[in-house]
């Protein structure tokens, strides 16, 4: 039997969705952490919760796009390492995908059941159902897991950067570079500058 070879870098849709996902989950939190400790009014907080959900929302489709596509696609060869940081780097990526889900998820039950309803409006757009009955001991509880699970994820993005950097610098391996949107080298641009 042939099998073909793994490409040798990730799919152009995989690396779009890595860093936009990545991105705007480093938004949320920054943002969440504001939202909640930055002494605003009424009216602008209101408006940032707004915001917060709309993006944490855009998170979970972007989230459901990213484990599509990882299964569409074959990913590049594994960077050869020793055992213990493959299974750091498999515990870490798996960790991130579902602590993220939980964020969204807790986040979603906290808004449902909030002794003070307030609708969801995406992006002023339409509205998005909650998923359970008002309800004030269940609210305490998804508040602290969403705030638990949004931490974590803060301090897994951590570990997954310094992860690729490590492989950037220290093993100088093509880990990072195949995640990378293409560009032209220098080179070929001052080739066709001469043309
Ligand atoms: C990956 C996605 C998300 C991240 C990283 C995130 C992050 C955060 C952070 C850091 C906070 C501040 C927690 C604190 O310091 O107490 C927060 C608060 C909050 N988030 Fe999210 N969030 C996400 C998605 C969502 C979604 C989808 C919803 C709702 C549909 C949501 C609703 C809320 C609410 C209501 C609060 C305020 C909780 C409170 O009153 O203490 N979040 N979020």
């Amino acid at each position: 039997m042939t099998g073909s070879l793994p490409p040798a870098r990730w799919n152009g849709l995989v690396i779009a969705l890595h860093w936009l996902a990545g991105a705007l989950i480093l938004f949320l939190l920054a943002q969440g952490w504001i939202m909640i400790h930055g002494g605003f009014g009424a009216a602008t907080t209101f408006d940032l919760y707004q915001l917060h959900k709309s993006f944490g929302f855009v998170v979970l489709a972007l989230t459901a796009a990213r484990l599509l596509a990882r299964a569409a696609f074959t990913a590049p060869a594994a960077a050869p390492k020793s055992a213990w940081e493959q299974r750091l780097a498999a515990f870490v990526q798996a960790s991130l995908y579902a602590l993220t889900l939980a964020a969204i998820l807790a986040g979603w039950l906290v808004v449902s059941t909030s002794p003070l309803p307030i609708p969801t409006r995406f992006f002023d757009l339409f509205v998005i159902p909650n998923i359970a009955a008002p309800d004030g001991a269940l609210f305490a509880s998804a508040t602290l897991a969403h705030a638990l699970s949004a931490y974590a994820v803060a301090g897994l993005v951590a570990l997954h950067i310094a992860g690729a950097l490590k492989h950037h610098v220290v093993d100088r391996d093509d880990v990072l570079t195949r995640m990378l949107p293409r560009r032209s080298s220098p080179f070929s641009l001052r080739e066709k500058g001469r043309g």
